[in-house]
């Protein structure tokens, strides 16, 4: 008895639905931090203020972001250690077979793209949802500085040079991710296949980019 699916559409299937889930919440978490942007930290940390007063409701939605995390990762190895099982010896040159095969950079090298994410984001969550906690006042309401916190990190240029190389990284992710996801929730069709495709690679050149601003705006002007 697993807790696991044995079957690899299962798998795929779980690893796609917790794929698009996430990439939702990449969404939401750019359109947030693009108020970093707007030169006034306190509508940055009225926002954040804001979450935070969700409390125990708050904690509920980290609680299932972590388990959609924990999903994909697991989805993901398990798919990846079927596919090495069925294929022992390993190819030596990969070459795509053309516009249906679809292999590319980003598709043959999910699991490490995916394990360089899996790192950031531990590191990431450490650094900023653990990281110190300033205090700002804001209309007489005390609250967390988080714009003091995101300043203090992305003024070291080590750090604002790991963001975007690993904005890079979630780029490539997503381009064959978005994509990949699709095609396992079934939405292969000779005519919208190649707009999926496509869309992949506008999500992620949107989200790498819009990320990868960020830091270097914030290294630069605040
Ligand atoms: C420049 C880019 C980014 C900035 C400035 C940023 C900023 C932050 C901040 C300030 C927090 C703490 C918020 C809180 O305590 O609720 C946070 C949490 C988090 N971030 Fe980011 N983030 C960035 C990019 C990313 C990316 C690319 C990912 C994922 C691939 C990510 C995943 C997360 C996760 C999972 C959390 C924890 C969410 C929570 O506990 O509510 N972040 N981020």
């Amino acid at each position: 008895m697993t807790l696991w699916p044995r079957s690899s559409v299962a798998k795929k299937f779980l690893n796609a639905v917790t794929g698009i889930g996430l990439l939702l919440f990449v969404i939401v978490h750019l359109s947030e931090n693009l108020l970093l942007l707007t030169g006034n930290p306190d509508d940055y940390n009225r926002w954040t203020h804001f979450l935070f007063s969700f409390g125990p409701l708050l904690t509920v939605i980290e609680l299932g972001l972590a388990a959609f995390f924990l999903v994909h990762i697991g989805s993901a190895l398990m798919v990846y250690w079927d596919k090495l099982k069925a294929r022992p010896s390993g190819y030596s040159v990969y070459r795509s077979a053309g516009w249906t095969s679809r292999q590319t950079l980003s598709s043959q090298t999910m699991i490490y793209t995916g394990l360089v994410l899996l790192a950031f984001v531990i590191w990431h969550v450490i650094t900023f949802r653990f990281g110190p906690h300033y205090e700002t006042v804001i209309d007489g309401v005390p609250m967390r500085d988080l714009h003091k916190l995101v300043v203090e990190v992305f003024s070291n240029p080590v750090n604002v040079a790991l963001y975007v190389a690993v904005m890079v990284f979630l780029g490539l992710h997503l381009r064959h991710g978005f994509w990949s996801a699709l095609q396992s929730l079934g939405a292969y069709h000779p005519r919208w296949t190649p707009l999926w495709y496509t869309g992949g690679v506008l999500v992620a050149l949107v989200l790498a980019l819009g990320f990868i601003v960020i830091p270097v705006w914030v290294y630069y002007y605040l």
